[in-house]
This record gives C-alpha cells, sequence and structure tokens, in this order.
C-alpha cells in the first residue's frame, strides 16, 4: 500500500542528543525522581544474560520488591545492546547499541500518573505535535486473568482530547487496518513486556506485565517500496513496516510468573523505557536515527557523502557506525574480542565493520578517526570514554591488525579467480570461507560490485557436502580404543564437552561433572549444583553451546603424562582417578587459540565442532542431593 503524500506539520525542534537526555533528566526529577549513573553493558550479578538489554535489568531485584537505596521514584538513561537487531541495522530504526531513557515506579505511582506525565514529555518538552503521536493498550488475556488495560486506553483518550484531538479507540486493527483510530488494543504479542517475552515464555519468578506503546508517524512523506513485502500488507501502527516507530514504552509491571500461573507482585511498578535516538530524530524532524547529531559527525568523518550513496551502499556505512559505536561501549566496559560470549559479539561487529569498510573503499585510518569521533561525541555524557580511550583504541585496533592480513590474502584470491575465470563460483566463495574467513556476504558483494552474481546454491552445496564428508572422517578418526561407535554417539561426545564448558561459565566454575553415559539417542550428563535451573540459564546453556557448534572450532587429542595434564587444568569427572598417562581433548579456535573445553577424555570425538548439528536440551531433573541431571541430544 502507497501512503499518502502529506508533509509533516510538525515544526522541528533542532534539539541535540545531549540536549535531549538533560531535558529528559530533568523533566522526571522535577516529578520526584532521583536521576542514577547508566549501569555498565555488562550485567552485574546477573548470569543469566549477556548484555543489558534494555533500562529495567539492573532494576529487577527493586521491582521485585526489594529497597532502592534512592527510593521509589528513579529515572537515567541506560546503555543498552540488543544483538537480535543486528541484522535489522541500517533501516531507518534499528540499532545495535542504544540509550534508553527509562523511568521507574517501584510501588509508587501507576497509570494515572505515567501517561499524563509522558504525555506533557513528548508534546511539551520534546514539542512533538500530538496529530503524529498514536499509541497502543493491552487487549487483555483472560485465561491468566489479565484484563484489557482500559483504563490507559480513556487516560489516553483524555490526553489527546485536552490537545484538542478525537482520539478514537480501536481493536483488531492489525487485521483491518488503522480506521482512523489513535488508540489501538493489541494482543500479548505486541502489547506484553518481561524480559522473556509472551506470557508462555517466562520462567516462574520473572515479573512482568501489559504495557502501552507510544508511536511517532516518522512517515506521512514514506513511500513504502514497491518490491517490500509490506506493499500489500494492511499498514497498522504496530506493523513494521517503518512508517510507525515506536518511540517509547510504559510497562505496568505488575505480575509474576508462578508454577500456577501468574500473581500480582506486591507491588505496582512502572517500567518506562525509550529510544533516546529515536525520539530525537521524532523531535528533529528526521527520517531516520542515523540522521541525527549523534551519527552526523561519524558519516562526516568516513568522508562519506550520503547524497550521492545508493541505499546499499547507505545500508553498509550505517552498519559500521553502529558497530563502531557499539565496540567502543563495549571496549569501555571491558569487553575484549574473543570467540566466546560477550567477545564473540565485539569481534563480531568489528569484522563485519571492517569487511563493509573495505566494500566501501574507506579510506585508511577510518576506524582510529571514527572511534574518535565517538569518544568525542560522547565524552560531556561518558566522562569515563575519554578516561579509557587509549585502551579503548588498543583494544579495538589490535582486532583489525588479527584480521587485516585475512582479509587482504582472501581479496588478493578473489583477485586472482576473477582473472583467471572471470566469474566467483559457487564452489570458489566456499574456497574463500574455509581458507580466509571471507563471509558469503563479503564474496558476494565482491562478484556484484564486479557485475557477477555467485550462485548461493552452489555455495550451499558445497557446505553441506564438506559437512558430510567431515561428519564420516570423523566417525573414523578418533576411536578411543572403543570398538564401534555411530556418528551419532561420535558427535553426542563432543557435544558433552561443550555443554560441561557452557555450565562451568552459567552456572559457575563450581559445576563439576559427576558421571555421564551416552546412547544413539542422547547424552545424559549429571553434575554438581544445587538448585534447578532456570530456564534462562538453560537456553543460555544451548545458545552456548549451539554458537561454538557454529564456529566449527578444532577438536585435539594429547597424550601425556598426567601432571603436564593437570598443569593445563584439563577438567576431569569429579572423584574418579586416573592413569599416569592420560589423554585430553581440547576443543578451540584455530586462528585465535582461544581454548573453549579441556578434558581428560577417552574419545571418541569429532575432529570438528561443525558437523554436530544442532543441539538441544530436553530435559533438567535432580538426580540425588547436590546433584543436577540434564538430558540433550544433537539433530
Ligand atoms: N522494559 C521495557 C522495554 O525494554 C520498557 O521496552
Amino acid at each position: 500500500m502507497l501512503f499518502n503524500h502529506v508533509n509533516l506539520v510538525n515544526q522541528p525542534m533542532n534539539i541535540t542528543a545531549q540536549q535531549l537526555r538533560t531535558k529528559y533528566l530533568e523533566f522526571f526529577k522535577s516529578k520526584g525522581h532521583e536521576i542514577i549513573p547508566s549501569a555498565s553493558l555488562v550485567p552485574e550479578n546477573d548470569a543469566t544474560t549477556l548484555f543489558t538489554g534494555s533500562g529495567m535489568q539492573p532494576m529487577l531485584p527493586y521491582l521485585l520488591g526489594a529497597q532502592h537505596p534512592k527510593g521509589t521514584r528513579i529515572a537515567d538513561s541506560q546503555k543498552c545492546f540488543r544483538s537480535q537487531d543486528i541484522e535489522e541495522v541500517g533501516d531507518n530504526r534499528h540499532t545495535t547499541f542504544f540509550e534508553m531513557l527509562g523511568n521507574w515506579s517501584l510501588g509508587d505511582y501507576f497509570k494515572k500518573e505515567q501517561l499524563p506525565w509522558m504525555f506533557e514529555f513528548l508534546t511539551k518538552e520534546v514539542g512533538l505535535d500530538p496529530k503524529f503521536l498514536f499509541v497502543t493498550v493491552f487487549r487483555g488475556k483472560p485465561d491468566i486473568n489479565v484484563p484489557r488495560d482500559e483504563e490507559s486506553a480513556v487516560i489516553w483518550e483524555g490526553l489527546f482530547k485536552a490537545a484538542g484531538l478525537d482520539a478514537k479507540i480501536v481493536d483488531n486493527s492489525e487485521r483491518d487496518g488503522i480506521q482512523g483510530g489513535r488508540i489501538f488494543y493489541y494482543p500479548e504479542e505486541k502489547n506484553w513486556w518481561s524480559r522473556s517475552g509472551v506470557t508462555g515464555n517466562m520462567p516462574v519468578g520473572e515479573p512482568g506485565g501489559p504495557d502501552s506503546e507510544m508511536f511517532w508517524d516518522y512517515g506521512a512523506q514514506r513511500q513504502i517500496h514497491e518490491k517490500s513485502s509490506y506493499k500489500d500488507q494492511v499498514c497498522h501502527v504496530n506493523c513494521d513496516c517503518g512508517r510507525f516507530v515506536e518511540i517509547g514504552n510504559n510497562v505496568f509491571m505488575e505480575y509474576v510468573k508462578t508454577a500456577g500461573g501468574f500473581e500480582k507482585l506486591k507491588q505496582q511498578n512502572v517500567d518506562f523505557g525509550g529510544g533516546l535516538e529515536r525520539m530525537l530524530a521524532a523531535a528533529n524532524g528526521q527520517q531516520s536515527v542515523f540522521d541525527t547529531d549523534i551519527f552526523d559527525p561519524m558519516f562526516q568523518v568516513l568522508e562519506l557523502d550520503q547524497e550521492i550513496m545508493s541505499n546499499d551502499e547507505i545500508r553498509k556505512a550505517r552498519i559500521i557506525v553502529d558497530h563502531i559505536r557499539a565496540s567502543v561501549f563495549f571496549a569501555a566496559d571491558g569487553v575484549e574480542p574473543s570467540n566466546k560470549d560477550r567477545g564473540y559479539f565485539l569481534r563480531r561487529l568489528l569484522r563485519r565493520s571492517m569487511v563493509m569498510g573495505k566494500l566501501l573503499n574507506l579510506k585508511h585510518h577510518w576506524l582510529e578517526a571514527l572511534m574518535g569521533k565517538v569518544v568525542a561525541g560522547y565524552a560531556e555524557s561518558y566522562q569515563y570514554l575519554l578516561d579509557k580511550s587509549e585502551n579503548i583504541y588498543k583494544v579495538i585496533l589490535a582486532e583489525q591488525k588479527k584480521f587485516e592480513a585475512t582479509l587482504e590474502k582472501g581479496l588478493r584470491e578473489f583477485e586472482k579467480l576473477m582473472q583467471k575465470q572471470g566469474e566467483v563460483k559457487g564452489k570458489d566463495a566456499f574456497d574463500l570461507y574455509q581458507t580466509y574467513g571471507f563471509p558469503w556476504e563479503l564474496t558476494k558483494e565482491l562478484a556484484e560490485a564486479a557485475g557477477q552474481k555467485v550462485d548461493r546454491e552452489e555455495y550451499e552445496g558445497e557446505f553441506k557436502k564438506h559437512q558430510d564428508l567431515s561428519r564420516t572422517a570423523s566417525a573414523g578418526q578418533f576411536k578411543g580404543g572403543l570398538a564401534s561407535h555411530s556418528d551419532k554417539i561420535v558427535r553426542l561426545h563432543t557435544a558433552t564437552h561443550l555443554m560441561n564448558a557452557a555450565l562451568r561459565k552459567v552456572i559457575g566454575e563450581d559445576v563439576w561433572q559427576k558421571g555421564s553415559n551416552i546412547t544413539e539417542e542422547r547424552t545424559r550428563f549429571d553434575f554438581t549444583h544445587n538448585t534447578k535451573m532456570t530456564p534462562s540459564e538453560i537456553a543460555e546453556v544451548e545458545m552456548l553451546v549451539n554458537q561454538w557448534i557454529k564456529m566449527d572450532l578444532k577438536v585435539k587429542k594429547e597424550i601425556m603424562p598426567i601432571n603436564e595434564a593437570r598443569k593445563l587444568n584439563a577438567v576431569g569427572v569429579f572423584g574418579e582417578k586416573y592413569a599416569d598417562t592420560v589423554s585430553i581433548y581440547t576443543v578451540y579456535d584455530e586462528k585465535t587459540g582461544d581454548i573453549i573445553s579441556r578434558e581428560f577424555c577417552g574419545g571418541p570425538h569429532v575432529e570438528h565442532t561443525g558437523v554436530i548439528g544442532e543441539f538441544k536440551i530436553q530435559k533438567e531433573e535432580a538426580s540425588s542431593a547436590g546433584v543436577r541431571r540434564i538430558k540433550a541430544s544433537v539433530f
């Protein structure tokens, strides 16, 4: 569907990020809030998540009833990172790193204060024309006894009315369209917030609640591209086509998941989170968060003229500035590139930026210049970036150096192929990946720049062939003296080592294997631990194992005297006696030398983790006092 061409009537503010941040915090200070500094991107005392992904994360204990030292009204601007948005970066509104403006009522005020304050803030302080504001409220979920949020709908209606707008309340807009409405009911997929999403996904003990989101109509001028998948779809404020952009979310966090369903928390909380970058773009009448004063100097230092760039080039440049900004903040919070956990994300952000930089032909030293702009741009609000800048640059440039040599070699090989055959085949793309770690996207884009297409199917076919081959090879490889092993049992053996390593990361180093048993169907693994694992711990262990499988790590067997093996910190079975000479299996990254797992073990194991397949935990239960048992398999 094409949207009518209407001029934006909102009078743009011309406000900076720094001014908006201050305005927000001052506003909530005037409403009795204590302002606290942003917590680290690396969550403290919370093993369930890798990154701080929302403002409420550090507030969790207080939302559950603990007393906050600063009282019951708190506000801040929290640094956030959402890895799940990495593929969306490049559109008008998604970034991996962002700042979330947040205010909380910890059992203090509720809907009838929060919504009018937000309306006042957005329309009076930020100067948004309410004509371009749209809001959503929770439709209700009778089977868990959470009613439709009519109270919020009526409050919004009154606020718009006082601003001279007749705000119609509409249901089912996701099916029937906007219908001239301004306040919309949505189901839990859109209007329920918890750290784990919809009610069915929440682990016991997790708080959550209905929410009311605020959308800005960016796009009276926006045209949906003919090729867009949204072209023929019903447009509604929460349809993701890019016209309406969520600028803030008021969560009424008053429920907690229990074994039997849901209960009300002891206190009614408000958890508000608003994207600083998005609000800023709205305030200034800009079409994209990348047009704001946060990113503008970054594009300038790259010497890119967006006026003459293609959409695809703009996307690449946006990825670079987003990823480097996130990387600077990561490094400042102590994250270093590696093949694990947070370090893995930092490495991915940096390598992806370098590939994009190559494709855009950025001038020498662009990375230094860009990091400098990020630090300078944030120095006023985040002074520590300046203090730590030397170390930040060092960490990031070391990673650049590491990757550059591989990138250069791969590029030369690419050129050679082009000269020799005038094209790059799917199989070549696979070889470039195997030998130089060239992601598919890089080969594809290089080929496109030379007017060629690479056969994706052939590439995928080679990939699969290689996986099948190494699976067969590895099944015959590390036999460990045992008579016969099916392919699946061998894969399960290595998966069990990875799971052991993941458990030690997620739960802690006091996890020790008590025993294991592997059949054709599954691995059964007993380990020391006192409490039931939470669903998010289980999910994180699965995620880590699958991440290591994807990285196709190398598995190496060594035979050595037990004393030497102990010096290498190899992990064994708790209470087990070992012979004088032992075999050790190490799972490690060939490129960086990072060790993921090192265990005393007779085998058998696969040679490369890539052949293991998808890892899944099927059951976690008590085995005996202080010992838990996991059953898991690979598919
Ligand atoms: N915690 C809510 C969110 O992240 C405000 O959207």
